[in-house]
């Protein structure tokens, strides 16, 4: 037979996702793949549930309805109007939003700048798009940025720029003069900026959350690719979208059409339950993550771990330097099969084959992430 693809072959499986996938962790309590053991609100449930439900293909963009809604929220959160027929794309998860903006703004060739630690998949996504990645690496237990390094990256003209915030796996909330100064280089070098606000919602200690796309002059360089995976815990709905001017709207849309044609029909139906909430959905949404946060971070840090706390999303990066361990990789793998905890080894985020850190997530109710507090507690140093 001839052979498969070599666009489909210069990357490896999802880390993340095959932790998951191995069968001999079934029992693991899993702190790997990012997901809740939690139910979504119940007026999503019960629309899911409820009549009306349509079950044909939906408008390419998104339904209507869904559209009108998520135009408010986005409203609310960007401080603009926000044509719901122009300047919103509903698409299957975050993950095929970002998929189709890169297909819209790259040529084969074209590069992009990701800050390392990075979430996996914009290095895959990349690579299908024979698209090169500039790493710029965050510095410090802080994560700050190098500015002169960003500079560098921009200097060589890459076409984009993908800014996670708040950031998987670091957990970094990018400050409102770091995201100027990301914004006056992106201006300075032309380079769209693309961001990845899937945990807008989950924002620790009271911090503010700053859209990239509310700074002076970046609407117009913005593609802000969001979800409702993590904040209607609803990760196996598949609904996610894009908020960016018409021009880019339209191209992507396209895509989007040849990649998917529409977004789930009844899902998008019942999850505008999720979009009508109101500020209090949020701020009990954030309560919540805050005590899960302060409840493992707190925990990991009794038993001696070296952690970074995290100021958004809901995960938490422990140095394992300490338990001398085979590599990140083997070091998950005793985790999940002798301690029944699911980690996702670090090297998943970097473009090392091995590192010194695992990332664990929090999204768990609080049984569970103190049972896994627990079974972490019999681990110990060499
Ligand atoms: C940073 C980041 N972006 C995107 C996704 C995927 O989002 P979606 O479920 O909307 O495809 C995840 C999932 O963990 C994530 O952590």
């Amino acid at each position: 037979m001839r052979p498969l693809s070599k666009r489909t072959d210069v990357f490896r499986e999802s880390g993340i996702r095959s932790m998951t996938l191995n069968e001999n962790y079934a029992g693991a309590i899993n702190l790997g793949q990012g997901y809740p053991d939690f139910d979504p609100p119940s007026a999503l449930i019960e629309r899911l549930h409820g009549p009306g439900v349509p079950h044909q293909y939906e408008l390419t963009p998104g339904s209507v309805d869904f559209r009108n809604a998520l135009a408010k929220k986005q409203e609310r959160s960007l401080g603009r109007p926000i044509d719901p027929n122009t300047e919103l794309l509903v698409t299957n998860g975050s993950t095929e939003a970002m998929m189709a903006v890169l297909m819209t703004l790259l040529e084969p060739g074209d590069a992009v700048v990701v800050f390392s630690p990075y979430y996996e998949n914009y290095i895959s996504q990349a690579k299908l798009l024979d698209a090169s990645v500039d790493y710029v690496e965050l510095n410090g237990r802080d994560f700050s940025i190098d500015f002169d390094r960003l500079e560098d990256a921009m200097r060589k003209r890459p076409k984009a720029m993908i800014l996670c915030n708040p950031s998987n796996p670091t957990g970094k909330v990018f400050s409102q003069n770091e995201l100027a100064q990301i914004a006056a280089l992106a201006e300075k070098y032309d380079v769209y900026v693309v961001t990845d606000e899937v945990y807008e919602h989950i924002v620790y200690d009271g911090l503010e959350y700053v859209y990239f796309q509310t700074l002076p002059g970046m609407w117009e360089r913005t593609i802000a690719c969001g979800s409702l995976s993590k904040t209607y815990a609803v990760t196996g709905w598949r609904l996610g979208y894009v908020t960016a001017p018409s021009v880019v709207i339209q191209r992507a849309k396209k895509v989007h059409d040849f990649l998917a044609i529409c977004a789930p029909a009844p899902l998008q139906y019942a999850a505008i339950a999720g979009l009508l909430q109101d500020r209090r959905y949020y701020d009990d949404l954030t309560r919540q993550y805050q005590r899960r946060r302060d409840l493992f971070t707190n925990g990991l840090k009794s038993l001696g771990w070296e952690i970074n706390v995290p100021q958004g999303a809901y995960y938490v990066l422990a140095d394992i330097s300490r338990f001398r361990p085979e590599g990140d990789l083997a070091f998950c793998q005793t985790l999940a099969r002798e301690y029944g905890v699911l980690a996702v080894p670090g090297y998943c985020f970097r473009r090392e084959d091995r590192t010194d850190a695992v990332r664990f997530h929090f999204a768990k109710k609080e049984e569970a992430l103190t049972e896994a507090l627990n079974r972490l507690e019999r681990l110990k140093p060499r």
